[in-house]
């Protein structure tokens, strides 16, 4: 068992330097947690995996502070990829690209000719990087499977003794992870929404982009291959409440009061009044930032065997938090 150790955002060349030796530290971001290694080091990489308990065919996202470092492991970048950059780096649109042969480990791309790279608009966590000299790839640091980690508190509960150390920044501001889009393809596609959309990228590079909203079928769209894994289930199980149904579903939750919990915006709360709660704030982005640490906080009850969960309309980034709720809810919805 390793001591994991909290470091102040001052203290990022103390994070570093563990980097250095192959160690891993967890780093904030805009969105959420990363577990961090040197990504140019095959072993560190390789002890990310064990540490999530993650599957080792599921690529890493690599974390950059420059445009540098981009460069150093893809051949050429496109003007609609630079135009991109340009607009929203430092920020949640996470990039796949091709990569020039061998530039990065099996470990880090999962076997794929295409890497992910990312810039996230945290100041620690580039000056750590920049200190590091190198990429760190950054998966969200919590166990495989767990909601993402939205505050070093998440981490540490997660990981604690399987990492060197953990960067902490206080709670993350947007609360789900990047927006993926595949630069890789002739047509760029969405792989996973967040909080930067498809309408946005699209007026920024002139053309169509693919996303969800043009899919026939279920399996036409390629997603990210993480995409497909369990995810983000808490200890109860998750229905999710349309707004014409909160009426019933609060009669019910009041009937099983000790069993089920209410994760939803302050309007809805100020009607359950029998149960235990956690609030969303008062809008969308509210809802985003807090659904994570909402579905762990029923995780403390072990009586709470439901959790009813607010649905929002499925725009902006209200698309990447029913993205993440309808996978922790194994897409299950509360009827009446
Ligand atoms: O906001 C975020 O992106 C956070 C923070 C920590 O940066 N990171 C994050 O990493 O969400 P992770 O590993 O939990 O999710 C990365 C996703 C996975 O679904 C993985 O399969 C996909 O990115 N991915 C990585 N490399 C890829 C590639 N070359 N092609 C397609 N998908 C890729
Ligand atoms: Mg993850």
């Amino acid at each position: 068992m390793l001591i994991t150790k909290i470091y102040k955002p001052s203290e990022f060349n103390e994070a570093a330097k563990e980097l250095r030796l192959g160690e891993l530290v967890a780093f904030p971001t805009e969105t959420v947690y990363g577990l961090g290694a040197d990504a140019t080091n095959e072993q560190a990489v390789k002890r990310v995996y064990l540490a999530k308990g993650r599957p080792s065919d599921n690529p890493l996202i690599v974390t950059v502070s420059s445009l540098e470092m981009v460069k150093r492991f893809v051949p050429s970048l496109s003007k609609e990829v630079e135009k991109i950059i340009e607009k929203f780096w430092p920020g949640s649109l996470t990039i796949v690209l091709k990569i020039k042969d061998g530039s990065l480990s099996k470990t880090v791309t999962g076997g794929l000719k295409t890497a992910a790279f990312r810039m996230p608009k945290n100041e620690t966590t580039l000056n750590l990087i920049t200190a590091l000299g190198n990429p760190i790839v950054g998966p969200s640091a919590n166990s495989s499977g767990k909601p993402s980690p939205t505050t070093a508190q998440h981490v540490y509960h997660d990981l604690e003794g399987r990492i060197a150390g953990i960067l902490d920044d206080g709670p993350t501001d947007v609360g789900v992870e990047s927006t993926i889009i595949d630069m890789s393809t002739e047509i760029p596609t969405i792989l996973r929404p967040g909080a930067v959309t498809a309408e946005e990228i699209e007026k920024v590079i002139g053309k169509e982009v693919y996303s969800d909203k043009h899919k026939v079928k279920e399996n036409e769209i390629p997603k990210a291959p993480g995409m497909k894994y369990k995810h983000y289930a808490p200890s109860a199980q998750v229905l999710i409440v349309n707004k014409d149904n909160w009426n019933s579903a609060l009669q019910w939750a009041n009937e099983n009061k000790n069993q089920v919990g209410i994760l939803a915006d302050d309007e809805v709360l100020s009607k359950a009044l029998e149960n235990k709660t956690y609030s969303l704030g008062e809008n969308v982005e509210s809802a985003a930032k807090n659904l994570f640490a909402g579905l762990r906080y029923f995780d403390d009850d072990n009586q709470i065997k439901y959790i009813l969960a607010e649905a929002f309309p499925e725009e902006g980034v209200g698309l990447a938090y029913m993205n993440r709720l309808k996978k922790s809810a194994g897409n299950q919805f509360y009827n009446k």
